[in-house]
C-alpha cells in the first residue's frame, strides 16, 4: 500500500531548506579558500557571471524537475529521458554519496575543534610546528591542535555523532527537517552577521574586503579560474547531486519555481559574500596566508586568527566557539539535504519505508566517512595532507567537487534541452511563475550551458597531468592518486547500472 508524498508545510519552510541545503561547508569553508586560490578579484567576477549563466537557470531545471514530476531525481529523469536518464540520476546520487561521506568528515572535525575551544584550541600560547609522529607540542595553537586531532581515532566519534544527528533530522522527512531549519538557519546568519562585524571594525579588516571585491582583469583570463567559479558555483547551490530536485518533489504542482530559484540563489550568495568578508578581514588584520589544502583556512588560519584577537580569554573561547558553531550548523542543515536525495530515491524506487532507506544509505557511508578520517600518519613532512584520511578525503575532493556536478549539469542540460525540450520546461514553469522567463532561458539550457560545460571539463582534464596528489611525498602510498579517481568512476558507473536495472515498484 502506498503512502501519499509527504509535503512542505509552508513556503517558508521550503525556502529555509532549500537555502538551508545550499548554505553549508561551501559558503563557508570552499568559497573563502577558493576565492582565495583563485586570487580573490580575479575569483568573484566569473563567479557572479556563473550565478546567472549556470547557477539560476539550472536551480530552475532541478526544482521544475522535481515538482513536475513528484520524484526524486533517478525516477524524475527517467520521465524524461528513459532508461538513459535514470542511469544519470543514479550516476549522481552514486557520485554525490562520495562527496556525502567526505562533507561528514569535515563536520565531524567542525565539531571536534567546536568542543576544542572548551579545551586547549584557543588557549594562549606561541606557534609550534606540527612535528607528526612526535610527542605533541606543549604550547597548542590551532595548526596544531587541529593535526593532534586528525591523528587521533576521536574525529570517528564525532563523525558517528554528525550521522545520528542528521538521521534524527531526517527520521519524519520534510515535518523534521522543516522544523530543524526553522531554528537553524536564522540562528546560522545571525552569527554570520556577527562575524562580519567583528571582522570589518577590526583595525585593517576593510583591506581584506577590498582585496576580495576589487576586479582583477588579468586574472580572469586564466580557465582555471572559471573552472574553480562554475565548479563552486553548482557545489554552492547543491546543484547536481539530486537535493533540489528531491526537496522540490515535495512542492506542489502549482508552486513557482523561477521564484524559488531566484530567491534561494539569492540568499546563498548573500551568505557566501558575506562569510567572504568575514574571512577575507581576518585574513588581513593578522596578515595569515593560507597554504596547502581547502580546509587549512578553515580550520588552521581562521582559528589562529581568532585567538590573536585582543580580547579577554573567554571572549576569545566564546568566539571561537561560535565560528565552529557556526560551520556544524551550516553544514547540517546541507548534510540533511545531501541524505535526503538518495533516502528520497531509494524510497520512490522500491517503496521501502523512510526508516529502511536511511539505514540502508548511513551503514556504508558512515564507514566511508570514517575512512576520511583515518589517522594514520602516511606524509610525515605534510608535503600534501599528513594523515592517511586528509589525503584521501582531499584526493576524492578534487575529483568529485570538480568533476562530478559539472558532469551532471551537462547532462541535465542536454536532457531537458533537447530530449524533454527547453520549451516545454519553459512553459511549464512559467505558467506559475510571476516573472516569466524568457526565449533566452531556452537558448540558455539547450546551447550556452552545455557548450560552457563540456568546455570547462574538457579543457580541466587536458591540464591534469601529473594526477593531483602525485607530488605528494608518501611513501607506500603514491598509488592514492590514480587508484581514487580509478575507484571513483567504476564504482559509480557499477552502482548506476545495478540501480537503474533494478525493478520500479509501482506505487
Ligand atoms: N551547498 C552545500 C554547501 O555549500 C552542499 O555546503
Amino acid at each position: 500500500m502506498s503512502t501519499p508524498r509527504q509535503n512542505w508545510q509552508s513556503k517558508l519552510g521550503f525556502i529555509l531548506a532549500a537555502s538551508g541545503s545550499a548554505i553549508g561547508l561551501g559558503n563557508i569553508v570552499f568559497f573563502s579558500s577558493n576565492a582565495y586560490q583563485y586570487g580573490g578579484g580575479a575569483f568573484y567576477l566569473p563567479y557572479f557571471i556563473a550565478l546567472f549563466l549556470l547557477g539560476m537557470p539550472m536551480m530552475m531545471v532541478e526544482f521544475g524537475m522535481g515538482a513536475l514530476t513528484h520524484q526524486s531525481l533517478p525516477l524524475a529523469l527517467r520521465r524524461f529521458a528513459g532508461k538513459k536518464g535514470e542511469y544519470l540520476g543514479w550516476w549522481t546520487i552514486a557520485s554525490a554519496l562520495f562527496i556525502t561521506m567526505y562533507y561528514v568528515a569535515i563536520l565531524g572535525w567542525a565539531l571536534g575543534m567546536m568542543l576544542g575551544s572548551f579545551g586547549s584550541l584557543f588557549e594562549p600560547g606561541v606557534t609550534a610546528p606540527f612535528t607528526p609522529m612526535t610527542t605533541p607540542a606543549s604550547s597548542p595553537n590551532a595548526t596544531v591542535y587541529f593535526f593532534n586531532m586528525i591523528s587521533t581515532w576521536n574525529p570517528m566519534v564525532y563523525i558517528v555523532i554528525i550521522w545520528l544527528a542528521n538521521i534524527f533530522i531526517l527520521r519524519k522527512g520534510t515535518q523534521t527537517i522543516e522544523a530543524a531549519v526553522r531554528i537553524f538557519v536564522p540562528l546560522m546568519w545571525a552569527f554570520m552577521i556577527i562575524l562580519v562585524i567583528r571582522g570589518i571594525t577590526l583595525e585593517g579588516g576593510i583591506d581584506g574586503v577590498l582585496y576580495l571585491f576589487t576586479p582583477d582583469l588579468a586574472g580572469i583570463s586564466q580557465p582555471s579560474v572559471w573552472k574553480g567559479a562554475f565548479s563552486q558555483m553548482f557545489f554552492s547551490l547543491s546543484l547536481g547531486l539530486g537535493t533540489m530536485t528531491a526537496y522540490a518533489s515535495y512542492l506542489p504542482k502549482d508552486a513557482d519555481q523561477v521564484n524559488n530559484a531566484m530567491l534561494v540563489s539569492f540568499l546563498n550568495c548573500s551568505f557566501e559574500y558575506l562569510a567572504g568578508v568575514a574571512i577575507f578581514s581576518l585574513l588581513f588584520v593578522f596578515a595569515l596566508n593560507p597554504a596547502g589544502t581547502t580546509l587549512s583556512l578553515s580550520f588552521f588560519v581562521i582559528p589562529q586568527g581568532i585567538n590573536e584577537l585582543s580580547a579577554l580569554p573567554w571572549v576569545v573561547r566564546l568566539f571561537g566557539f561560535g565560528f565552529y558553531l557556526l560551520v556544524v550548523l551550516a553544514g547540517l542543515t546541507s548534510s540533511i539535504s545531501l541524505i535526503e536525495a538518495p533516502a528520497s530515491a531509494f524510497i520512490d524506487k522500491f517503496r521501502i519505508s523512510r526508516g529502511r532507506a536511511l539505514a540502508f544509505i548511513a551503514i556504508p557511508s558512515i564507514i566511508g566517512s570514517c575512512l576520511f578520517a583515518l589517522p594514520y600518519i602516511i606524509d610525515p613532512g605534510l608535503s600534501g595532507d599528513g594523515t592517511l584520511g586528509l589525503t584521501l578525503l582531499d584526493i576524492t575532493d578534487h575529483w568529485v567537487f570538480n568533476y562530478s556536478l559539472l558532469t551532471v549539469g551537462f547532462f541535465e542540460a542536454v536532457i531537458i534541452g533537447w530530449i524533454f525540450g527547453a520549451d516545454k520546461l519553459r512553459a511549464a514553469l512559467n505558467q506559475h511563475a510571476k516573472v516569466k522567463l524568457g526565449r533566452w532561458f531556452e537558448f540558455l539550457i539547450k546551447y550556452v550551458i552545455p557548450l560552457v560545460l563540456l568546455l570547462v571539463i574538457v579543457f580541466s582534464l587536458i591540464a591534469e597531468w601529473p594526477l593531483y596528489g602525485s607530488a605528494y611525498d608518501m611513501p607506500g602510498y603514491g598509488w592514492l592518486a590514480s587508484f581514487i579517481p580509478a575507484f571513483w568512476i567504476v564504482f559509480t558507473l557499477i552502482f548506476a547500472y545495478l540501480l537503474t536495472n533494478r525493478k520500479t515498484k509501482e506505487a
